[in-house]
Parts: C-alpha cells; sequence; structure tokens
C-alpha cells in the first residue's frame, strides 16, 4: 500500500493514464475560462467549456491532480479553517474526466478499482450514496462492487447533485464514504448522525449531464460525461490511518516547520495557529505563484485576508518576526516537484509573504489594543458594535473576519449590520465629497460604475485571453442596457486581460466575443479613476447586452510588440544612466506597438558614440536572455532597492517592481517601478535599435527605438536602400561611400572646368584676349552669352575688367527664357561712367524692370531674349554720348 501524499498522487494519475487517459497539469488557480469563479475550486473548471461542447480537446478522457482554493464564493470554507479536521482553503482534488466518452457504467468499476485494489481499502469501510432516483447508478454500485442494499444509500437532497457554481456544467452524483470506526462518533449518509465525523467521503463521482445555463434554464450536455473529484488530503488521510486531514505527512510536515520557527509546540495550546499557518501557507503561496498579489479589492482581497489570518496567529503564538516566509521552503520541498510553479516563484512569495507580515504587525498591534478596549468587560454572547469592527476594518487594514476570528475564542459576535451600516455611510461621504470636487460630468458614470463594482480586475500580465461578465455598457457617456450592430461602446467587465493605457504604456486592443456571439471590436482601453478598464470599440455583429459572459480576446502580435518596446524602455533608460551619467532622469514615455519614445533630462545632444554604446549596451544585456523578475514591495522598499522611480508620481502601497538583467558583479542591469506588461525574458526583445535623437525643450532629449521585427525591418529597408544606390552605381554596397566620394570629386573637378571655359568664353576665348572696342576712349567688352547661369556672370565681368585694365564690361545670357544683365565699369571711370545707369537702359529692352548696382557693377534681369542685341547697342550708344 502506497503510503505517502505524493505517492498517492502518483499512483493515481498512473492508475488512470494506464486506463486511457490523458494526464493533464493543473489549470491555474484564477480560472481564464471562467468569469464567475473567483478561484478554480474543482478539477473539472479548465474543462468547463470541454463538457459544454464549446472547447475541443486532442483526447476525450483525462485525468488531473488540481489545485483547489476554496475562499470567497460558493464554496467557501474560510472561517473553518484550522478549527476542524478537514476545511482547507487549499487543497488538491484528483480527478478523472470523459467528455462523452464513457458515463457510469466505466466510471463506478474504474472507482471501484482503484480504491480497493491499487489503494487496497478495505471494501466493508466502505459505503455510496446515489441521488435518490438513480437506480442505474444504484445498480451498478450493487453488481460491480457486490455493496449490499443498506451501504448503497439514495440521498434526496442537493448533496447528491453537484454544481460548479450558479450556472456550468451539473449532474447528479455518487459519493464514497470511508468509515473511520466506532471510536468516531457519527453515523452513516443519509442517517440522522450523518452530520458526524466517523463516514467521511472521500470520493464524489458526478454524472455530468446538464448545463445550467441561467439561474432558471437548465439543457442536455452534448453527451452525458464524468467528472469526479477526490481530495488528496483525504484519501491520504485514510490511506495513512488518521482521521484528521491535517495529521497527514504533507501538512504535518508544515505544521512542524511552523513549529520549529515559531518556537511554539506543534500539538500544544498554539495547535489551531500551526493549522492555520499550514493552511494558508499553501494557499498563500499558490496564489502568488499563479499571479494573484495581495491587494485591497478581487482575488487580491481575499488573498490579503487569507495571509493577514496566518499572520495574525503567528502573533498569536508570540513571533517577533514575520514568520510565514520563512516557510516557503518547507513547501517547495514538499510540493515543488509536483507543481514547478511553486520553485519558480519562491522568491516572489517569500519577498511578498515577507511585505506582508511586516507591514501587517505594524498595524496588527495598534488595532487589537483598540480591539480590547472595545471589548473590556464583554463576555460570551455579546455583541461588539459594527461601526467598530468596521473603524478597525478602515483604519488599521483589519478584514471583518479577522476582527471576528479575534473575539471567537471569547464567544463575542460582531454586529454585521452595523458593520454594513458604517460602510455604507463612508460610501456616501465619499460621493459627496467627489460632488463638489468639480470633475467633468462625463466622468460621472465611471465614478458610479467604480463604487457599484470596484476596480476591473486585471489578468493580462498572465494571459491574453480570458472570460469575464459585462458589467457596464455605456454608449454616448450613458449607462444602457444593451447595445445593438454598429454601436460606439465602451464596455466594463469583471475581469479582463486588456491592459488600459497608463505609465505611458497604450492600451491593448482585440476583440470581446459574447456567449450570445455579438462580436466588439476594441479599438483602445482606457483606464479610468485609476481602477476601470473601459473597452472602447463598436459592436461588430449581434446585440451585446448586460450581463453576457463573454470570451476576452486580446490582439497578441500587437501585445506582443508593445511588450518589447516597453522592456526595451527599461533597459534604454537604465543604458543612458550609465553612459550619459545619473542626471539622466525620464521626462516622458510611450511605449506604443510601432516604436518606443524616451524623454530624458540632457543638457546636450547625445553623440553618435554614445548613442553606438548605449544601443550596444542594451542588446548585449537582450542577449543576456534573462528571466525578467517582478516582485512587489512598498514604494519606499522599491526605491532603497535601486528602483528608478518617477519623482512626482503617485504610488500606491504597494508596487510592482520589475528587474532585467545582470551586470557582472550579480547586480540588476534595470530595476524600476512598473505596472506595465513585460517580456518574460530580454532575449524576446531580440533586437534594439535607436533611430531617432533630438530636442524637444531646453536640456530635454527624445530619443526614439524599435525593437524586434521593427528593428528587423528597419535595418531591411536599410539594406534595400544600399543596394539600390548601389546598383545604380554598378558597384557592391561596400564601394557605395567610396565611390560617392569620387564621383563628388569628379563633380566637383568638372564644374570647375566648366566655369573656367565659360570664363574663357566670355572674355573672349584663351588667345586673343577679350573683344574690345573703343567708343568715346572708353573701353567696351560687350557680350551675349547662352546658358552661362546668372550665378557666374560676376565672376566673369570681374575678369574681363581684371583684363583690359579701365573699361566698361557688359554681359547678358539667357538661360531657359530668362535673360540676366551685369555691367561692370573700372573705378577709374567713376564719375563718367556708371554701372547702375547703364543697367536701367539694359533691363527695358531685355523685357525687365529695374535692375540696381553701384558705380563699379550692377544686375538686372528679364524675360526677352531677343532683346539682348538691341540692349548692348544702346549701351553702346549711351558711351558714345558721354
Ligand atoms: N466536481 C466535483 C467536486 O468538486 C467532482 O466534488
Amino acid at each position: 500500500m502506497t503510503t505517502s501524499a505524493s505517492d498517492i498522487r502518483q499512483a493515481f494519475l498512473d492508475y488512470f493514464g494506464r486506463n486511457g487517459h490523458r494526464v493533464v497539469d493543473s489549470s491555474p488557480l484564477v480560472p481564464r475560462n471562467d468569469p464567475t469563479l473567483m478561484f478554480t475550486n474543482a478539477g473539472m473548471v479548465q474543462f468547463k467549456n470541454v463538457f459544454t461542447g464549446q472547447e475541443k480537446r486532442p483526447y476525450s478522457r483525462a485525468a488531473t491532480s488540481q489545485k483547489c482554493v476554496r475562499a470567497g464564493g460558493k464554496h467557501n470554507d474560510l472561517d473553518n479553517v484550522g478549527y476542524t479536521a478537514r476545511h482547507h482553503t487549499f487543497f488538491e482534488m484528483l480527478g478523472n474526466f470523459s467528455f462523452g466518452d464513457y458515463f457510469k457504467e466505466e466510471a463506478i468499476p474504474l472507482a471501484w478499482n482503484l480504491i480497493t485494489k491499487e489503494y487496497g481499502l478495505p471494501k466493508d469501510k466502505l459505503w455510496v450514496t446515489v441521488y435518490h432516483d438513480d437506480d442505474q447508478a444504484f445498480n451498478l454500485w450493487k453488481k460491480v462492487a457486490g455493496l449490499p442494499d443498506e451501504r448503497i444509500v439514495r440521498i434526496a437532497t442537493s448533496d447528491n447533485f453537484w454544481a460548479m457554481g450558479d450556472t456550468g456544467p451539473c449532474g447528479p452524483c455518487s459519493e464514497i464514504f470511508y468509515d473511520h470506526g466506532d471510536k468516531v462518533w457519527g453515523g452513516p449518509p443519509g442517517s440522522p448522525e450523518a452530520d458526524g465525523d466517523r463516514y467521511i467521503e472521500i470520493w464524489n463521482l458526478v454524472f455530468m449531464q446538464y448545463e445550467q445555463v441561467t439561474k432558471e434554464e437548465r439543457i442536455n450536455l452534448p453527451k452525458p460525461s464524468i467528472d469526479t473529484g477526490m481530495g488528496l488530503e483525504r484519501i491520504t488521510a485514510v490511506m495513512q490511518g488518521k482521521h484528521d486531514n491535517y495529521d497527514i505527512d504533507l501538512m504535518r510536515g508544515l505544521i512542524e516547520a511552523s513549529a520549529e520557527f515559531s518556537k511554539a509546540g506543534a500539538d500544544g495550546e498554539h495547535k489551531v495557529s500551526h493549522r492555520v499557518i499550514a493552511d494558508h501557507l499553501r494557499s498563500s503561496c499558490f496564489l502568488i505563484a499563479d499571479g494573484v498579489l495581495p491587494s485591497n479589492e478581487g482575488r487580491g482581497y481575499v488573498l490579503r485576508r487569507i495571509m493577514r489570518r496566518a499572520m495574525r496567529h503567528a502573533q498569536l503564538m508570540g513571533c517577533k518576526e514575520p514568520l510565514m516566509h520563512r516557510l516557503v521552503p518547507s513547501l517547495v520541498s514538499a510540493m515543488g516537484r509536483a507543481y514547478p510553479e511553486l520553485g519558480r516563484a519562491e522568491a516572489l512569495i517569500a519577498e511578498t509573504l515577507k511585505l506582508e507580515e511586516t507591514r501587517f504587525k505594524q498595524t496588527l498591534e495598534r488595532g487589537l489594543k483598540l480591539l480590547d478596549e472595545a471589548t473590556t468587560g464583554m463576555g460570551k454572547g455579546d455583541m461588539l458594535p459594527g461601526e467598530t469592527a468596521f473603524r478597525l476594518y478602515d483604519t488599521f487594514g483589519f478584514p471583518l473576519d479577522l476582527t471576528q476570528d479575534a473575539l471567537r475564542n471569547r464567544g463575542i459576535n460582531v454586529n454585521l449590520d452595523g458593520f454594513q451600516a458604517a460602510m455604507q455611510a463612508q460610501r456616501e461621504e465619499a460621493r459627496k465629497a467627489w460632488a463638489g470636487s468639480g470633475e467633468a460630468a462625463t466622468e460621472k458614470v465611471w465614478f458610479e460604475i467604480k463604487e457599484e463594482k470596484g476596480a476591473t480586475e486585471f489578468l493580462g500580465y498572465d494571459t491574453e485571453s480570458a472570460e469575464g461578465r459585462i458589467e457596464a455598457i455605456i454608449v454616448g457617456g450613458q449607462r444602457v442596457e444593451t447595445a445593438e450592430t454598429g454601436a460606439q461602446v465602451a464596455l466594463l467587465l469583471n475581469q479582463t486581460p486588456f491592459y488600459a493605457e497608463s505609465g505611458g504604456q497604450v492600451g491593448d486592443t482585440g476583440r470581446i466575443i459574447t456567449a450570445t456571439g455579438a462580436e466588439i471590436e476594441i479599438a483602445d482601453t482606457q483606464k479610468k479613476l485609476g481602477a476601470l478598464h473601459a473597452h472602447i470599440g463598436v459592436v461588430k455583429k449581434g446585440k451585446v447586452a448586460m450581463g453576457d459572459l463573454a470570451q476576452l480576446i486580446v490582439d497578441h502580435a500587437r501585445r506582443t510588440r508593445v511588450r518589447s518596446n516597453h522592456s526595451a524602455t527599461h533597459l534604454l533608460h537604465a543604458a543612458l544612466r550609465r553612459k550619459l551619467g545619473d542626471h539622466v532622469t525620464q521626462k516622458g514615455s510611450l511605449v506604443s506597438a510601432e516604436r518606443l519614445r524616451f524623454d530624458i533630462s540632457h543638457p546636450k545632444a547625445v553623440s553618435t558614440d554614445e548613442i553606438a554604446a548605449v544601443e550596444a549596451e542594451v542588446n548585449d544585456i537582450v542577449r543576456q536572455n534573462d528571466a525578467v523578475a517582478t516582485r512587489l514591495m512598498t514604494p519606499d522598499e522599491a526605491i532603497a532597492a535601486g528602483a528608478m522611480a518617477l519623482f512626482g508620481e503617485k504610488y500606491g502601497d504597494e508596487v510592482r517592481v520589475l528587474s532585467m538583467g545582470k551586470l557582472p558583479d550579480g547586480v540588476d542591469y534595470s530595476v524600476e517601478l512598473c505596472g506595465g506588461t513585460h517580456v518574460k525574458r530580454t532575449g524576446d526583445i531580440a533586437l534594439f535599435k535607436i533611430v531617432g535623437e533630438g530636442a524637444v525643450a531646453s536640456g530635454v532629449r527624445r530619443i526614439e527605438a524599435l525593437t524586434g521585427e521593427a528593428a528587423r525591418d528597419y535595418f531591411l529597408e536599410a539594406e534595400h536602400t544600399l543596394r539600390s544606390a548601389a546598383d545604380a552605381l554598378k558597384a557592391q554596397p561596400r564601394e557605395v561611400p567610396q565611390r560617392l566620394t569620387a564621383l563628388l570629386d569628379e563633380k566637383r573637378k568638372l564644374e570647375r572646368e566648366l566655369s573656367d571655359l565659360r570664363k574663357q568664353l566670355a572674355t573672349g576665348g584663351g588667345s586673343g584676349g577679350p573683344q574690345v572696342q573703343e567708343i568715346n576712349g572708353i573701353k567696351l567688352a560687350a557680350r551675349k552669352l547662352d546658358g552661362v547661369p546668372a550665378k557666374d556672370l560676376r565672376g566673369m565681368a570681374d575678369a574681363i575688367k581684371k583684363e583690359i585694365g579701365s573699361g566698361v564690361v557688359a554681359l547678358i545670357s539667357a538661360v531657359d527664357g530668362k535673360v540676366s544683365a551685369v555691367v561692370g565699369v573700372t573705378p577709374d571711370l567713376a564719375g563718367r561712367a556708371d554701372a547702375a545707369s547703364f543697367i536701367k537702359l539694359i533691363t527695358p529692352l531685355i523685357g525687365g524692370q529695374g535692375g540696381g548696382g553701384r558705380q563699379d557693377f550692377a544686375q538686372g534681369g528679364g524675360a526677352d531674349p531677343a532683346g539682348a542685341d538691341a540692349a548692348l547697342q544702346a549701351l553702346a550708344d549711351a558711351l558714345a554720348k558721354i
């Protein structure tokens, strides 16, 4: 007979594996496929849509050992834990499943064989129950197990009808009980003493036949199926000859660790506390490993309550220092093989527990003192006013159940109505305060929703698709019940994998598909009042209605690029500080799917060499491919740990701290406070390229960069450009710079030669000197040119002036129908000849106006090349007259 809990778990999976079942990993504790559940509370949760036919899997039989948490919601065991033999917040459910494959006739023999042959439980200790009208199951038990009629008990109540929650697959069930013997008080199921502890249910076989669609409507499943659940802790207790689940090896190991570190005996007066701690340690660690972190809302709040309940028990035992985090290694060594996620998250778990306990200790002492004062003189049966409980909750972070637990020993109850009333009164106050704060009226609707529904639970750190329930539909700023095809909507769901724009990271896009077939294309996700994720988009198909369950699917490709750009931004930040200096601080940041933009304080341009060094270092860290670590800390601790925080930014009580990359000495390369979504390993960034550097304001530089595929596209385009240039030059790409330099040199040389040739032409050709006439004793060199650009004329005129020594030069040149004219007069002729008046004679004749200059040089232009001869003649005539 196998004995350890680990062996029993393994034997179960092996047995069903041998019998044609696919052994499937436990699904996470946060259900991705069911918005109605707070936590996975049974083995069948991950298969819910397989039972209903919505999802297909490549197997029709499966077996699992499923992590379950029951705390909050339908199956809530929190308050009893520690005080009873079999209540847990965390437990493992062993189960076998048939998806339309086998039904009762095979499920019953499979179960019976396992417990009697594999596990070797004595048949005479076993009892079973069936739903009162299930003759088939009754007869099968009789035939397969050979049980006498009186040990097959018909039960008419909901005890033998199992449902996952208010909706979902369900069906009648048949339970197997173990008789712990007459030393324990109790009677068989269905008897008046059934509540006693002698006969313990060990295995529940559910004959899944129906789906509860709404509270009122129940339909048949496509095919009858099987879902079974056997608590590992219970079956282990039976096989280890224990009556109490807390006495099995698995729990005992944790209790002993708790006793060792608290220095309080395991079985003495602190027995309950050790049990609470052992149980709550398991749920806390597994929840954190699955991405839940303590907070004041939703799942995070349930986790916080569980953690704080355990921490109060540590305090009751007189622990001065935080205890819980010291127990993590014991848990990892006991369960880490079966659930590798525990080991992977060990550091995060330990830090989170330690932080919570350190902070909680401070408030606990003050809170308990207040509770003591408030209850002096009270005794059994007395009632603590609800207002006091609320004050403890509000001021000291005492969850209500912690107050109840603290008073339980003394038999004092809490006035729950009073507690609710105090809570309501506080909400009213908040509403009034808000009404006076002058916020825009359009935000009113969001305020109401926030008050009603609380913050949206964000699942997007761990998943890109999940189910949610539509909790508000906003059209044109108003809440509506339904929205039809074509409507522009903002949707709010109880939970979502869609990241809402914040911290520079853009909001997610994607699709929402309701269970009724409506499709909404989400173009953006915005954060409202810091807590609500508003999915903004258009109804493409069907009609969306309040309360609809819906599948939310984030655009994976886009999110992947955003994630990579965000992580690269952190690395860029660190690299800039290392290369440019610690004066560099973040002035702004935009993380989109296309690129990242990062503004920093820096007094001058970042040089090309500096850019290259930053880029190289970031790419080094990318290639390190280290896992990106997320931890939860207080802002002060995070900053003390070297995290870069934004000055003036408001942070909550707890912040996520991201570390990436390692320096050679093992120190984290980048540590930042950040709520964004990030890559798993730096290698996911693939490639980092800075593509822009410039000024945005005085002392602020903007850097733009690309990662991954976008960086690759950038290089591809650059390569393509280079290749086109090389082709045009008929050269190899690497020869392009040299060839271009040579071409430019040659061009300059040719231009020079051309200009010289033109000058020679203008001045009459190299040999004969300028052609000059003499009028009135004054030399006149007048030329009509073709195609000489205006900018060259002055140089030519000067050259001719030099050549003739004294006289007048006039040049007229036409280029593309435009005529330019210059007149030069040597200075010795001042008083006799004036270039500025000569140009005024010329320009009207070449179709222009005016023109101007000084005595020694003047220029003008026109649009009539045909007038050039007449113009030069006019100048000659004028000279003749002076
Ligand atoms: N889903 C059934 C249960 O949780 C087996 O009991």
